[in-house]
């Protein structure tokens, strides 16, 4: 595969995960070691989703999440959550004002997570983005926003027990692929690459479900950090990986 060139120097790869989840971590570290704010690494980091978000559009991935607030995050002090949330607020302005330049894109904008905790004019604006860029192929760039993989599990049994309750389904009816159709993510592929830097080795709850049989990428990079360079290196180690999915 080639790549046009643009603001970027696209790269080009033989393999492209169809769907790479990112754990942006490490604001708060970036900040403390350059004497900041914890909400000035929120905000550099804020950046960096946006190039990165950018940049995987052009390659021309399926699908990517990013992830951006946890239901674990609410464990934080209210004044640090107050700032997460308006970092929000100014990225979906800006979505809100790009309608065009995403269009042209292929972009479209999805998020996953309990939206109904967050503010009630953020949520109208997430609607009028998530419906704007409804018809768009490219690339889906999925935010998770007070998302948990194991509330997201909870949320899909629910419906199902509830359509079961109803006489609607039979407990045979339950496979993996009825649980995957009551999940935040029904039409996207499953997680290919999962990027988490910051030197923490863990999901943290992303993607439970959907993580099943991903290649995972580390890194002691803070995501403030983080730069094109690094996507490239993550993308060319899963260019190298052997997938089995149990097979020889
Ligand atoms: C990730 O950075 C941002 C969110 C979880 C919202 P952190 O704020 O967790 O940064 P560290 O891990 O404390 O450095
Ligand atoms: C994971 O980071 C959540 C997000 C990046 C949004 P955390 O900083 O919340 O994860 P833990 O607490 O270190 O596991
Ligand atoms: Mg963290």
């Amino acid at each position: 595969m080639k790549f046009m060139k643009s603001k970027f120097e696209l790269q080009s790869f033989d393999v492209l995960p169809r769907h790479v989840g990112v754990i942006m971590d490490g604001n708060g570290r970036w900040a403390k070691q350059r004497g900041l704010e914890r909400s000035e690494g929120h905000k550099e980091g804020a950046n960096v989703f946006r190039t990165i978000c950018e940049y995987a559009c052009d390659l021309g991935i399926e699908c990517i999440t990013f992830y951006a607030f946890s239901t674990e995050n609410w464990a934080r002090p209210e004044l640090e959550i107050k700032g997460i949330m308006s970092l929000l607020r100014s990225y979906l302005l800006e979505a809100l004002d790009r309608k065009k330049e995403n269009e042209e894109k292929g972009m479209r904008i999805k998020f996953i997570g309990d939206v109904s905790r967050i503010d009630k004019e953020l949520q109208k604006m997430i609607k009028i983005i998530e419906k704007q860029s409804a018809k768009k192929t490219r690339t889906v760039v999925n935010i998770a926003v007070n998302y948990g993989g194991k509330q997201e599990l909870v949320k899909s049994f629910r419906e199902i027990a509830e359509d079961i309750e109803k006489g609607r389904l039979s407990s045979a009816d339950v496979t993996p692929e009825l649980i995957e159709s009551r999940l935040y993510t029904p039409d996207f592929p499953a997680c290919d690459l999962i990027i988490r830097p910051s030197g923490e080795y863990r999901l943290s709850n992303f993607l439970t479900w959907q993580s099943a049989y991903s290649e995972f990428w580390f890194s002691d990079i803070l995501w403030p950090d983080f730069t094109i360079d690094n996507f490239n290196e993550a993308l060319r180690a899963y260019e190298q990986r052997n997938r089995r999915f149990g097979g020889i």
